[in-house]
């Protein structure tokens, strides 16, 4: 297990943060090196919080380093539609054992990278705070890390926190623009792309047992999804974003990607924090990105539905 590839989550628990990470922990091909937390669909202390109570209720094979989030220079927008529920995750309140003290995410990144140069690769599923941090820290760090990728952004133009702007960029789009302008090698997963791969409530049916850490920690989480997913947005069926970027990490197969020279909005009346492309047959801006642009949607399906399943089977009682 331990020679798996090396992965860090930073993440801003949510629920569909929760199953990537919970795919993650129990993934034989991957040693988690790192969890790092972000503020996002709750605030920082709240988000490591989550994150500790995620790794608690599922005790996997190997407990990650844990990395602390704080406030981005420019706070965090309040969100109008909570569909992670006021906690995160689910109103599930999970208690924590007491907090120790941790590093702050910035810094667990930094060391991590360091510490196993070209071999880390960082899914971001949430605001990119940390990761802009973590390089403006150590600005090595760019020709040291694997590979970065982000669930981020929209490439039609449709956002989903507002018209034009994707939530985790439109959290904190001054640390989005960082990222996006250094010169790491780094794939952005849109919400174009992972809103494609949805889950019915026949997802409910089949969860793990009860008899598993899995399978116990998703009845108390998912069902919230499907009505704040209705209620909120009239849909009959959830989105597992982050969760599906994890896939675009682990299995690049299943999505095409373009090369494309992306940049961020700062401010605007509309469109704070959209993700912009230059698509002009000449392009003045850098290439800086690759964008996946389509998926083999029930390939990913499956392989969430995969992971969700061995993370059952892997967390029985009786292990
Ligand atoms: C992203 O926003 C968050 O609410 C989800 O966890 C996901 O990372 C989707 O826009
Ligand atoms: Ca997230």
């Amino acid at each position: 297990m331990m020679n798996g590839k090396k992965i860090l989550l930073d993440v801003d628990p949510g629920i569909d943060d929760a199953v990537a990470l919970m795919m993650a922990l129990f993934d034989p091909q991957l040693e988690v090196v790192a969890v790092t937390a972000v503020g996002g669909n709750v605030p920082p202390d709240q988000a490591t919080r989550n994150v500790q109570a995620i790794i608690e209720q599922l005790d996997p094979p190997r407990w990650p380093r844990i990395g602390r989030a704080s406030m981005p220079e420019m706070g965090l927008p309040t969100r109008n539609v909570q569909l992670h529920g006021p906690d995160g995750l689910g109103n599930a309140n999970f208690q924590v054992s007491e907090l120790q003290h941790r590093h702050a995410s910035e810094k667990v990144i930094c060391d991590e990278v360091r510490a196993a140069p070209g071999e880390v690769t960082i899914v971001a599923l949430g605001p990119l705070t940390n990761l802009a941090r973590a390089l403006a820290r150590d600005p090595g760090l760019v020709s040291l890390v694997g590979q970065i990728v982000i669930m981020g952004g929209t490439l039609s133009g449709s956002g989903n926190i507002t018209p034009a702007a994707e939530f985790n960029i439109y959290c904190d789009p001054e640390s989005a623009r960082a990222v996006f302008r250094c010169a790491a090698t780094k794939t952005l997963v849109p919400i174009d792309i992972t809103s494609q791969v949805a889950f019915g409530y026949d997802l409910l049916d089949n969860l793990p047992s009860e008899t598993s850490r899995a399978g116990r920690f998703l009845r108390r989480v998912l069902p919230f999804l499907f009505r704040s997913y209705r209620q909120e947005l009239g849909y009959e069926d959830i989105r597992l974003n982050d969760a599906t970027a994890l896939v675009a990490a682990l299995h690049a197969e299943l999505f095409d990607v373009e090369l494309a020279a992306a940049d961020v909005e700062l401010s605007g009346e509309l469109t704070t924090g959209a993700t912009v492309f230059d698509r002009r047959r000449i392009r003045e801006w850098r290439t800086n990105v690759a964008v996946a642009t389509k998926v083999d949607v029930a390939a990913v399906r499956d392989t969430i539905l995969r992971g969700i399943a061995a993370a059952g089977e892997a967390s029985e009682d009786a292990k």
